[in-house]
């Protein structure tokens, strides 16, 4: 909250500025006070979002373990009813950033239920392998229930351990600096082990990139496992332990990392056939999961703000002018939809919330950091991307104490702005956001309410407040070798078995987001509600009865859910009736049900029942 209000006030700030100093910007002033609006309203809806689809209790998470984040709860067309190594280590990334900067308990004891149901994970043998020489940490998706998924897969898919090892690195710093150094040392570091571990072990070998499609060598999978050993060797020192493969490998894979550059992009995948220029979002998901605040504008390290990723936006962007129809008409310097990478079919090819909202946020993490660095140098390579965008741009260094650094901030946080506007546009007014919007109509499309997509919503907001994450001392680890060694350093796992977490002070919620699960065979015209003692629930009268959903029934799991906000501590009583088509009421067998609200530091509570 206190951070939004921060936000508010500095964007609003700029927008001032570029409206004193009359540069042309692509957002004028109103448009970005209708904006500043949209992400204040669209933000506690985004993290109600991402917390729905967390088990055991969120609002569309029935049939979730506890700690296990379902990717969409969409059941079908496509099944994403499934929890991805990927997608919930970014996603916590985001939520262990925001605890950090809001102090929010419910948060906290989210991610302690993660990261307990990531050391169970570690160790469910599956399709890949399993933990005895590590091999199994690359599986992409296992089920709700934290079973494996044995159906076919593109596995493995080598960026899931790197990913949460940063994650738990970056809880792991709080615990160190809060005084809780045995949950560190006890808890978290058992599990970046492993994973660590697994990292230098296999990155030098093959897996599928993280589309899931193509097997090769994949950028972001490079930079995440770059990012996770440097950081991952430091954090081991500070719970008192070392990594020794951590440090005989990272500065390979930085090596290696530099195969992706061609001399003017980034090439997504290689090592690999696709027939695909390479011009990918992935670099994008790469430059903001690997941004250090404090590296500067580091080629070696593809920071957001380097020439080679900002060479790499524009080509990235311009790549989807002509393809998607929502794009058509837009010119140079103006921003666009943006999909995974232009060639792709999946769902017919559209643009993605994710990938729109990263091109916003890599240019305001690239803003942060050339503010801090005082100067924007402009390069041959850059140099493209800087005249797009503001077209008298020249080579040369420009100080921030001249007006050129002004003009070209300004119009570089306009367009920036520009890319979130776009999916301001394609956002339904519920700020439901889903996996893809329509190429032609803009219509949301895919998965519904994907957890990653609310997550990029909350990281963009967040970069776009400069509320920066910590460093993960990318500025000391760009020496790039000058010959690269294809190595690999065998690791050693081991089950991480302790997940017995202190007590940690937190605040009891007032209220409860507390979601109503029922299984109900019932058939078309029939709809199920919940009635029951308290106003909340209309004080058994069925005309005030509180409707459920429907949309994630099946046959097999025939549910209807819904949520209310109740007091904590309340005592209710309550029953499931079901209106036919004609109106009449058919209520459950007695006894009624009988529930009390938890009084706890969490924010959300459920229950399962099956209709009597
Ligand atoms: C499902 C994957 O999750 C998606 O990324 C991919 O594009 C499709 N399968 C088609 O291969
Ligand atoms: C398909 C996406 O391509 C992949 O990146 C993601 O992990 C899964 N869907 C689940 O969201």
């Amino acid at each position: 909250m206190l951070l939004r209000a921060i936000g508010l006030h500095l964007s609003s700030l700029s927008a001032f500025f570029a409206l004193t100093n009359g540069i042309p910007s692509s957002l004028p002033f109103d448009k970005r006070a209708e904006l500043d609006t949209w992400i204040a309203n669209e933000s506690p809806i985004a993290l109600s979002g991402v917390l729905a689809n967390l088990g055991p209790s969120g609002v569309k998470s029935y049939g979730a373990s506890t700690g296990i984040l379902l990717a969409s709860p969409s059941k079908s067309n496509p099944d994403y009813f499934f929890t991805w190594t990927r997608d919930s280590a970014l996603v916590f990334k985001t939520l262990v950033d925001q605890f950090i900067n809001t102090g929010d308990t419910n948060l906290q004891l989210a991610i302690n239920d993660y990261i307990s149901a990531q050391a169970k994970l570690q160790t469910i043998s599956n399709p890949s392998g399993s933990l005895s020489n590590g091999a199994g940490l690359a599986e992409p998706k296992y089920m709700p229930n934290s079973t494996a998924f044995t159906g076919d897969w593109g596995r493995p898919q080598r960026d899931g351990p790197a990913l949460r090892a940063t994650t738990l690195i970056a809880y792991g710093r709080w615990l160190l600096n809060n005084g809780y150094s045995s949950s560190a040392t006890d808890i978290v570091w058992p599990i970046v082990k492993n994973d660590l571990e697994y990292v230098a072990q296999y990155w030098n070998q093959t897996g599928f990139d993280l589309w899931e499609e193509v097997n090769g060598s994949s950028f972001f999978t490079t930079a995440a496992q770059h990012r996770a050993l440097v950081e991952g060797s430091a954090f081991a020192g500070s719970v008192g332990k070392s990594c020794s493969t951590c440090d005989s490998q990272a500065p390979q894979i930085l090596c290696f990392l530099q195969r992706y550059w061609n001399g003017q992009y980034v090439v997504s995948n290689i090592n690999t056939n696709t027939g695909r220029t390479g011009k990918d979002a992935n670099f994008c998901l790469a430059s903001i999961h690997t941004f250090d605040p404090d590296a500067g504008c580091d080629d070696a390290t593809f920071q957001p703000c380097s020439p080679r990723m900002l060479a790499s936006h524009k080509a990235l962007t311009d790549s989807f002018r002509s393809v998607y129809g929502v794009n058509s008409g837009t010119g140079q310097g103006s921003a666009v939809a943006v999909g995974r990478y232009p060639e792709d079919v999946y769902f017919n090819g559209n643009p993605w919330y994710l990938t729109t909202l990263c091109a916003a946020e890599q240019l305001y993490s690239a803003l942060y950091q050339i503010n801090q660095v005082g100067s924007i140098s402009i390069t041959s390579t850059s140099l493209p991307f800087w005249q797009a965008i503001y077209p008298s741009a020249a080579t040369g260094t420009f100080v921030s104490s001249i007006s050129t650094f002004t003009s070209l901030t300004s119009a570089l946080k306009s367009y920036a702005d520009g890319f979130v506007a776009i999916v301001q546009k394609y956002t339904p007014s519920s700020g439901a956001l889903a996996e893809q919007f329509d190429k032609s109509s803009g219509a949301p499309l895919s998965a519904v309410d994907l957890t990653w997509s609310y997550a990029s919503f909350l990281t963009m907001a967040t970069a776009r407040n400069n509320a920066v994450s910590a460093s993960w001392g990318a500025g000391s680890a760009n020496n790039v070798p000058s010959i690269c060694s294809t190595s690999s350093a065998t690791g050693t796992y081991s089950a991480a078995t302790n997940t017995n977490w202190p007590v940690f002070p937190c605040t009891t919620a007032a209220s409860v987001l507390f979601a109503f699960n029922i299984l109900a065979t019932t058939s078309v015209g029939q709809n199920v509600f919940v009635v029951g003692s308290i106003s909340e629930l209309g004080s058994w009268d069925p005309s005030k009865a509180v409707q459920l959903r429907a949309d994630l029934y099946t046959q097999s799991t025939p549910l209807w859910y819904g949520s209310v906000k109740l007091g904590a501590g309340t005592r209710f009583e309550y029953k499931y009736v079901r209106k036919e088509a004609d109106g009449s009421v058919v209520w459950e067998s007695d006894p009624n049900r009988v529930y009390t609200v938890p009084s706890s530091c969490r924010a959300g509570a459920s229950v399962g029942d099956v209709w009597r």
